[in-house]
């Protein structure tokens, strides 16, 4: 068997949350650990691959032979993500927040005891993944993550369409909990859809990085 299947090839992985500043003390974010993320650009590179973690903030080291760049917010990621493109395949596994405070306050915002809460308005968030797959430098295998709690499959069915990407891989966070050690993901695509049975978070990415390879293989490097 070929052990380095993905050697020659780049492959961008974004991973974790975003934090969306309030004011300088607080933040908009969720419990994505960056895990899944972590243990995919960990997989990508033992399976041979050149590749670029955009981390948002979590407690992880990096994985051997991924080179990593950390960003806090959504817009940041955006940024990176492209300067990072073009490459053979995307997958976006970031939970990026939906939403961020639409005026970021210079300042703390001071609770000065008049009972009175302050206004918190969103602005909403660019679509990282449905951008890159109306660029022009949309990469040939791009892949989106989704998180449901319910309808995991017919959800992942109508982000495929929405998002335009190649394959959603959506897994339950009501049986798998954001943050855990395990997830049981089905591949969404145009194909149909396949189930996996529940499994640690580095052996899902092992077996993607074999579905990957399978799927590159009769197309040029980039
Ligand atoms: O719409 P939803 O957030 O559930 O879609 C999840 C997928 O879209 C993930 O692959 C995630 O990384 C990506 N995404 C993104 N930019 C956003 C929101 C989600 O790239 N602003």
């Amino acid at each position: 068997a070929n052990h380095r299947p993905l050697h020659g090839r780049r492959i961008l992985v974004t991973a974790g949350p975003t934090h969306e500043p309030i004011d300088p003390v607080r933040y908009i974010a969720n419990r994505s650990s960056g895990k899944q993320g972590f243990a995919i650009a960990a997989a990508a590179a033992e399976a041979g691959a050149e590749v670029l973690l955009i981390a948002g903030p979590v407690a992880l080291p990096t994985p051997a032979g991924v080179i990593r760049v950390d960003v806090e917010t959504a817009v940041e990621m955006e940024r990176e993500v492209a300067a990072g493109l073009p490459v053979d395949a995307a997958i976006m596994v970031a939970a990026v927040a939906d939403w961020r405070a639409a005026d970021t306050r210079a300042q703390k915002i001071k609770k000065d005891g008049s009972g009175e809460v302050p206004p918190l308005a969103l602005a909403e968030n660019p679509d990282i993944l449905a951008s890159v797959a109306k660029s022009d430098r949309r990469p040939p295998l791009l892949i989106g993550f989704a998180a449901e709690t319910n309808d995991v499959v017919a959800h992942a069915e109508a982000k495929l369409a929405r998002k335009g990407c190649d394959w959603i891989v959506a897994n339950d966070v009501a049986a798998d909990p954001m943050g855990g050690e395990t997830n049981r993901v089905h591949i969404v695509s145009n194909a149909g859809v396949e189930s996996w049975d529940r499994l640690p978070k580095p052996a899902v990415a092992r077996k993607l990085m074999e579905k990957i390879a399978d799927a590159l293989e009769t197309r040029a490097p980039i």
